[in-house]
């Protein structure tokens, strides 16, 4: 089904040339001057930066830096190549995806995205809605797999609107289907019906392999984790839920060590707030994981900490914040970067098995952390308040000053 559904999509992007500029653009950038020549026994990945809009831009310019800065210690070089995406694309080519993005980010490594949408293409027709861009990227990735990690760290715990006391310790994981269920189900749309009122209708369709293949990504999760493994679903109304908890029950006897509960989404949802330190590894299908995942951001204090990865069977992962693009503060150097600092290090860990550079960026995060540097969103009295650009150097001097990685 979501193969289908990727088809379809498929065919509904027209192929458009991205203008030479944008590429030109990209490779002036002094990061690709600083790369162009490889150290001999160094590896090089090729990565895809789509910086899409409002605050994308701004944060991925300062988490490929990062990249670079961290990969350079561990032997690592990356050719980067910018492409467009979301309302970005609209205005340059008319579509949100374009056919050369696609092609670019099939072909590299990984690819690390910003954020896409703003109020200028809110009232854009559906399939030229900034956000199709990303659905359709998703589906042609066949990354069906996201993991969401909520995880509140001691720095910030009084950023948290939950009680010290609840916020605390919480470490979760968010194992989200993707590529499935109600986003791309058919049929879809609006219609009139035989009274001649207007209907809005979606399909929520799982089948087995992509309930199986999603459950056992989070089985192998909570195994690497504390073990416990929470899938979420509606299965006392709908009956896509009732074969997701067949399923997931079957897989769980070739999974011993993991211990599998299952709780309705209504109860999850009270349970995030109530107990969040109950949760080790959740998995949930497409819409439940999108509202879980952004409920479980605001226990760790700010949307702007938390990172996704996503993937597929095989073929390059998708990595990018979980905030969007908040175009209220884009351009004004407001933005939290470590977001998508935290999906660089993703990238590294999960999309390229360097789990040293990955370590490397993470520990320069609670590093700047640590010297009391705070975006707007995560500040509290007695910290310092610095910008967007400002906590990007910051992380990069810590990354400088970790010589050898804690690893
Ligand atoms: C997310 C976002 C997207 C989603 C939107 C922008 C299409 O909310 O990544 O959680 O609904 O998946
Ligand atoms: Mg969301």
């Amino acid at each position: 089904m979501a193969a289908a559904a990727a088809a379809a999509l498929q065919t509904n992007i027209r192929p458009v040339k991205v203008p030479a500029t944008f590429r030109a653009v990209s490779k002036q950038s002094p990061f690709r001057v600083r790369c162009a020549v490889a150290s001999p026994g160094n590896k090089r990945y090729n990565i895809t930066l789509l910086p899409g809009d409002g605050i994308g831009p701004e944060v991925v310019s300062i988490a490929k830096n990062v990249l670079r800065q961290a990969g350079s210690f561990e032997g690592v070089e990356f050719s980067f190549q910018e492409m467009p995406i979301g309302g970005a694309a609209l205005d340059l080519v008319g579509v949100p995806l374009p056919e050369e993005t696609i092609s670019a980010a099939k072909e590299s490594d990984a690819v690390l995205l910003g954020a896409i949408g703003g109020y200028k293409w809110d009232n854009n027709e559906k399939h030229l809605r900034p956000e199709k861009g990303l659905l359709q990227l998703r589906a042609a990735l066949k990354v069906f797999a996201n993991l969401r990690p909520a995880t509140v760290l001691s720095q910030l715990v009084d950023a948290s609107t939950l009680k010290r006391e609840v916020a605390e310790g919480v470490d979760l994981m968010v194992v989200r289907e993707l590529t499935g269920g109600i986003y791309f189900g058919e049929p879809r749309g609006i219609k009139t019906n035989e009274n001649g009122e207007e209907v809005g209708f979606n399909t929520e369709v799982y089948a087995a392999h992509e309930i199986d293949r999603i459950a056992r990504v989070a089985f192998e999760t909570a195994r690497k984790r504390r073990g416990k493994l929470c899938s979420v679903d509606k299965a006392n109304v709908l009956e896509a839920s009732i074969l997701w908890r067949k399923r997931v029950t079957a897989l769980a006897s070739e999974y011993p060590d993991v211990e599998l509960s299952h709780m309705y989404v209504d109860n999850a949802a009270m349970q995030l707030v109530r107990d969040p330190k109950q949760f080790d590894t959740i998995v949930t299908n497409n819409i439940f994981g999108d509202i879980l995942s952004d409920e479980a951001s605001m226990i760790t204090g700010s949307i702007g900490m938390l990172p996704s990865a996503s993937l597929s069977d095989s073929g390059p992962g998708l990595f990018e914040p979980i905030h969007g693009s908040a175009p209220d503060i884009a351009g004004q150097d407001k933005a939290n970067p470590l977001a998508t600092i935290l999906s660089a290090a993703m990238l590294l860990k999960y999309g390229l098995g360097e789990e040293k550079a990955a370590k490397r960026i993470e520990d320069a995060v609670l590093v700047a952390l640590n010297n009391g540097f705070r975006t707007g969103d995560i500040y509290s009295a007695g910290t310092k308040l610095v910008g967007c650009k400002e906590m990007g150097e910051e992380v990069l001097k810590s990354v400088d000053s970790q010589v050898p990685a804690s690893v």
